[in-house]
């Protein structure tokens, strides 16, 4: 039978039961692929796993889909929470899909023109704050103990049950794990519901462990500065968070794998971001490319040998953040009279030596 969600397909490594709906919109098997020219580049055998790809353009589909299927089965009637974009497209989207209300709560001005549009579009109730990430979340948090409505962000272990399903497709994808699991990291759930699937599916299929390289934007580096950031800024809002919830349990993915926790700076991010889509014709949103720009660096730094076997994750659709893609290409179209003579003579000339 053709593939029906991450609910139906991992359903025992997942807290299903007899009363979880059958709910999906077809999320997970994203596809690995391999890079040949980051490759080559980079003197190892690297791939992308392909997040965008899931039904509403990020990996946070995986989580969303267990965390409001458990809500729905629990009698929830409204789902909550803060995000810088993503989380609460893919909330809104479930919600939608399963009868349920969305609220979400969201930095105001900081949120990526496609997201937005996506929670507009699937009906969510949009609160904006004059603060950022770490401040909504702490609201919604706080509110959710007590008010009836069900908290989705990936404090809730449901979202992090779903997100290891990817763990899981990338060990059935190579036929085992690679030797290093590239992601960016913003509230440090994705490197934690990885690093889990990991265990698990060694666990049972003996597919061996990755060692977990997870990567902030410097703007953002909490964990590898050791600090809470009050104010946090980085062009890849999608990670702009000061105060990553997960923050332990990434330290102990770090730490259990012998991996590592970097930071990259915005120029690092924009390079990577502009030269995933030029050289291998992958758009990732700028937050996904954290992951590439880190192998980049740690490649460049001798911490990844020659010869690994890289996979990183691409966290999002390139098309949830069209404003910043447009304003890293200085290059404008060439605009011309809608006058076939012309337009031919331009082309021809560009196409002949
Ligand atoms: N990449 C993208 C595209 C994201 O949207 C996020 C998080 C991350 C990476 C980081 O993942 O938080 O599990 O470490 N976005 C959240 C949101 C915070 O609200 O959409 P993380």
């Amino acid at each position: 039978m053709s593939w029906q969600g991450i609910i139906d397909h991992y359903q025992s490594y997942l807290p299903v039961t007899k009363k979880t709906p059958a709910l999906s919109l077809h999320e997970g098997n994203t596809p690995l692929i391999h890079f040949p020219h980051l490759s080559e580049l980079l003197g190892v055998e690297l791939y992308g796993k392909v997040e965008g790809a899931n039904p509403t353009g990020s990996f946070k589909d995986r989580g969303m889909v267990m965390a409001v299927a458990k809500a729905v089965e629990e009698g929830s009637k409204s789902v909550i929470c803060a995000s810088t974009g993503n989380t609460s497209a893919s909330a809104a989207a479930y919600a939608a899909r399963a009868g349920l209300r969305a609220i979400i709560v969201i930095p105001k001005g900081k949120v990526a023109l496609g997201k937005l549009a996506q929670a507009k579009m699937y009906g969510a109730e949009i609160v904006e704050i004059d603060g950022n990430f770490d401040d909504a979340l702490k609201m919604v948090r706080k509110l959710s103990e007590n008010a009836p409505v069900t908290l989705v962000n990936s404090v809730n272990p449901y979202r992090l049950e779903g997100q290891k399903t990817a763990a899981f497709e990338v060990c059935e994808q190579l036929g085992e794990a690679p030797d290093i699991l590239a992601v960016p990291v913003g509230n440090a759930g994705n490197i934690s519901a990885y690093w889990k699937g990991f265990k698990e599916y060694n666990r049972e299929k003996q597919t061996a462990l990755p060692r977990m390289f997870g990567f902030e934007a410097e703007g953002a580096a909490a964990i590898v500065k050791n600090k809470i950031i009050p104010n946090p800024e980085t062009v890849a809002t999608a990670i702009r968070i000061g105060n990553p919830a997960s923050w332990d349990m990434a330290i102990a993915a770090r730490d259990e794998s012998g991996g590592k926790i970097g930071m990259v700076t915005d120029d690092e991010i924009k390079k990577a971001f502009q030269l995933l889509a030029k050289k291998e014709g992958i758009f990732a949103e700028p937050g996904s490319c954290a992951s590439i720009a880190g192998v980049i660096q740690q490649c460049k730094e001798g911490a990844i040998k020659q010869g690994s076997k890289v996979a990183a994750v691409l966290t999002g659709n390139g098309l949830k953040d069209p404003q910043t893609a447009i304003e890293q290409v200085t290059v404008d179209p060439v605009s011309l009279p809608n006058d076939e003579e012309k337009v031919t003579a331009y082309i021809t000339d560009m196409v002949t030596e």
